[in-house]
């Protein structure tokens, strides 16, 4: 689905009688892969994606999906049928009594029938590594931090949605937790979803993002492939963004006089660089 942004502005009451904007002037077409969305704390980007989601209204510019105006009509009925948000701190969302409900819920509430919502369902949490056997009668609240962040994935992974907007989603999750989000967003992406995904983590964004924007106090500074921005150190640091490791590890051997060939932005990557580098001097 393709999501265009049009001079999306928004400001907030910030005490004392100032506004805060938060997004100023936003305009970004997005069509299938996935979009890493960085910034500093408080740059806009959990405001951005609650725009593109329609939970939140600009007070300025529109919201376009597959053309139509998405704050009504149509255009809001495509996009409430077809977005997924995984909020910041997705387990705040929890209203059912057990994790079974919660899962199932939203594709219920799209019509999808019980037992094809509990297999959906079953596959969602098999993906985010948990087990519908084993915690489907548990109340949410009941699990561990890690279970709930995973639970709260799977949600709103089991609807499918064709725009996938994940806001920090890896934060506090421990590895494997966190490889299989990547892996999800990347198979969403390769099934051919339009993904937005705020995050901190260069590591994590270098691993699934093909397109990279930057918000700096809600004005898009940076926007390009991800591969060239993230592996670009000293780029992102100008951005008072942190690079992927891989980047940063590449720019210091190369102060200290190895070549390095390339941008690498995994370990693999960077080894393979370090090897060019060699059968070259
Ligand atoms: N509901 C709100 N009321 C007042 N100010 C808000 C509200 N939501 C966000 N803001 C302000 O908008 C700016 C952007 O916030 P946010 O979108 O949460 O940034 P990020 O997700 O990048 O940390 C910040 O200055 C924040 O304080
Ligand atoms: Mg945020």
């Amino acid at each position: 689905m393709r999501v265009t942004l049009e001079g999306i502005g928004l400001s907030f009451e910030g005490g004392a009688g100032e506004r805060v904007r938060a997004l100023d002037d936003v305009s970004l077409e997005l069509s299938g892969g996935v979009c890493g969305l960085m910034g500093q704390t408080g740059s806009g980007k959990t405001t951005l994606l609650e725009v593109i989601a329609g939970v939140t209204a600009p007070d300025a510019g529109r919201v376009l999906v597959d053309g139509e105006d998405a704050s009504r009509g149509a255009g809001a009925r495509a996009l409430a049928g077809s977005v997924g948000l995984v909020f910041q701190i997705p387990e705040r969302q929890f209203f059912e009594p057990t994790v079974a409900e919660e899962v199932t819920f939203g594709l219920l509430a799209r019509g999808v029938a019980a037992e094809e919502a509990r297999r959906r369902a079953a596959h969602a949490l098999g993906v985010m590594g948990l087990s519908l056997d084993a915690l489907g009668r548990r109340s949410p609240f009941a699990l561990s931090g890690g279970q709930q962040r995973r639970v709260a994935i799977a949600s709103v992974l089991a609807t499918r949605p064709g725009l996938l907007l994940l806001d920090e989603p890896t934060a506090g999750l421990d590895p494997r937790a966190r490889d299989a989000c990547l892996e999800a967003v990347r198979a969403a992406a390769a099934e051919g979803a339009t993904v937005v995904m705020a995050s901190h983590d260069a590591n994590a964004l270098a691993a699934v993002a093909d397109r990279l924007v930057c918000l700096e106090a809600g004005r898009v500074t940076l926007d390009g492939p991800a591969r060239e921005l993230l592996g670009d150190a000293r780029l992102m640091r100008d951005h008072g963004l942190e690079p992927a490791c891989a980047a940063r590890a590449a720019a210091a051997l190369r102060r200290a006089g190895v070549a390095v060939d390339g941008a690498p932005l995994t370990a693999v990557e960077l080894a393979r660089a370090v090897a060019r580098g060699r059968g070259r001097s």
